[in-house]
């Protein structure tokens, strides 16, 4: 019998292992030979530690089980072929039939809570590597072609084409070390997919690197994962050292003259170390501080060598490009937005977690409708896309399809997808004062605006609160934020204003000036 307890890191936090441990005790006390998998999580976080007994090929849900919960549930016979049938409140019935689930298009994340993270056996028995075989029998500049015609754009935020990023970096001499470096250093507030998808499904991203390094001509790969991630690190070497001893990584990748090799470095915690030239510095051993562009990463990035810096979902999507096709997967979307993204509902939402769906769901739908409104069950007062630097939504905005440039055209940011959301006690002139202490505390200080302008800002709003001159000091806040806007190097300083000028566009009655329609 096998029984499914997630080793992800959120479900441990709810103690997912002690749940292990109770249920190897009780099924050894019962007498029942029962094998305790550690998969990843569904991403129904509301759920965890969500236990799955599996029956007759079908897989039963309960949860969130705590340790306590075991002895009845084994009890009631959970491990006796009754876990179809068992009546409990935390039975959820079969999980793939589960309405979140259901609702879902999974295409990155098809694998993750199904399969054993670890097990490059039951990888493969879930198509894992099919994409890797394809790829090795093209020429790499087809694999690139194929990554452009799937529309296949940066996960980590800008939207960058991935097809384009590697044409670059192919398009470099041959005979110069080039590398893939993957970024997971996910920084942003209300995200979890990259952890997500290391835990529970650590090798298609481990492949999707192998296929971008063939494509390009880099023979080395580098993970820079955040410190704050350490069972992703585990998952993640487990998943790089079965690949080495099946011939995945190595010298002759599967018998070809690919060479392909890989490690993961740690980052130490800094935010601005997920801006990717500052990333590069800190995988270098040198302090994070950001690097002007040009030159650009593609040619002139890790050791200053010709790099690939894509992030995590970027790379863990490319697998399923290539083994279904480049139309498969631009088959979904809607505008330049192709494919699927895999959303992060979080804050203060009755069903938070990951839902992987096709660009062009409605904001309204994921926070209302998938997301089941707060957990406090107040009105929704403001939604943030994007993490701390993206633009708080009003209600009003519901109507906005998750695509690149709906967002935009709404001063507004997709990002990595994260989806916090705030009911109507949250302050919009504190989130702005956060925005602007956000940046001032995680700053690499290498610009003036950002460095400067951050602190100023924090006293400014400081001022408003205080009463002090507010229609002086709201101008003076507008003023820095088109100074921070157009003068910071990066996204750090550039973005900040987006958060700071929606909560007072959309939520002016926060600032002391009269409310707007919209809101
Ligand atoms: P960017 O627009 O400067 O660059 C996007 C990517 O395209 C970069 O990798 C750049 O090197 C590459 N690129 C641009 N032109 C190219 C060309 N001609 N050939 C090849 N490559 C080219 O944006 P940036 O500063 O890299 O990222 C900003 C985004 O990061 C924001 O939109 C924000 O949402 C996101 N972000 C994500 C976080 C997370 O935790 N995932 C945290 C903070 C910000
Ligand atoms: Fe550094 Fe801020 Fe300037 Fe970015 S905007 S380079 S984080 S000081």
């Amino acid at each position: 019998l096998r029984v499914f307890v997630p080793r992800d890191a959120a479900a441990v936090a709810c103690g997912a292992d002690d749940v292990a441990t109770a249920l190897a005790a009780a099924a050894k006390k019962a007498g029942v030979d029962v094998t305790v998998v550690r998969n990843g999580s569904r991403g129904m976080l509301w759920l965890e530690p969500l236990v799955e007994v599996e029956q007759d090929g079908v897989r039963y849900g309960f949860g969130p089980v705590a340790k306590e919960d075991v002895d009845g549930l084994v009890k009631a016979g959970l491990l006796d072929g009754k876990a179809a049938t068992l009546s409990s409140p935390l039975a959820i019935g079969a999980v793939e039939e589960h309405p979140y689930m259901t609702r879902q298009t999974r295409l990155t994340f098809v694998r993750c809570g199904v399969t054993d993270p670890v097990s490059l056996e039951d990888y493969r028995a879930h198509d894992g590597y099919k994409g890797l075989e394809r790829a090795l029998g093209m020429k790499p500049i087809e694999i690139v072609e194929e990554v452009s015609k799937s529309g296949l754009r940066g996960r980590g935020g800008a939207g960058f084409p991935t097809g384009i990023k590697w044409k670059t970096v192919h398009d470099t001499p041959m005979g110069q070390q080039k590398y893939i470096v993957c970024n997971a250093d996910e920084g942003d507030s209300g995200t979890f997919a990259d952890r997500m998808i290391m835990e529970g499904d650590p090798f298609v991203l481990v492949e999707g690197m192998t296929i971008a390094g063939i494509a390009v001509g880099a023979t080395k790969g580098y993970i820079y994962l955040r410190s704050e991630y350490p069972h992703a690190a585990i998952a993640l070497n487990q998943a790089i050292a079965a690949a080495h001893n099946a011939g995945y990584l190595g010298k002759k990748i599967q018998g070809s003259d690919y060479a392909f090799d890989l490690e993961v470095r740690i980052g130490a915690g800094a935010y601005v170390c997920g801006e990717e030239t500052s990333l590069l510095e800190s995988l270098e051993g040198k302090r994070g501080l950001v690097r002007a562009k040009p030159p650009l990463p593609a040619h002139k990035g890790l050791f200053g060598q010709p790099t690939v810096i894509n992030n995590v979902l970027s790379l863990a999507a490319v697998p399923y490009i290539l083994d279904k096709g480049a139309q498969a997967y631009a088959d979904y979307g809607m505008g330049r937005s192709r494919g699927t993204m895999p959303i992060q509902l979080a804050g203060n939402l009755k069903y938070g977690g990951l839902f992987e769906t096709a660009f062009g769901i409605t904001l309204g739908e994921l926070v209302d409708d998938i997301g089941g409104g707060t957990i406090t069950g107040r009105p929704v007062k403001a939604v943030q896309v994007g993490g701390p630097l993206g633009a708080y939504f009003p209600r009003g905005y519901f109507d906005t399809p998750f695509d690149y440039e709906a967002f935009a055209a709404r001063d507004g940011l997709i990002g990595h997808a994260g989806v916090v959301v705030f009911d109507d006690t949250a302050n919009m002139i504190k989130q702005a004062r956060f925005a602007f202490e956000f940046c001032s505390v995680e700053s690499c200080g290498k610009c003036t605006p950002c460095r400067i302008g951050s602190t100023r800002g924090v006293e400014t709003v400081d001022k408003v609160i205080a009463g002090i001159e507010p229609e002086k000091n709201l101008a003076v806040i507008e003023d820095l934020c088109n100074t921070m806007k157009f003068g910071s190097l990066c996204a750090l300083g550039g973005f900040t204003p987006y958060p700071v000028m929606s909560a007072l566009t959309h939520f002016p009655e926060d600032f002391g000036r009269p409310a707007t329609k919209l809101a």
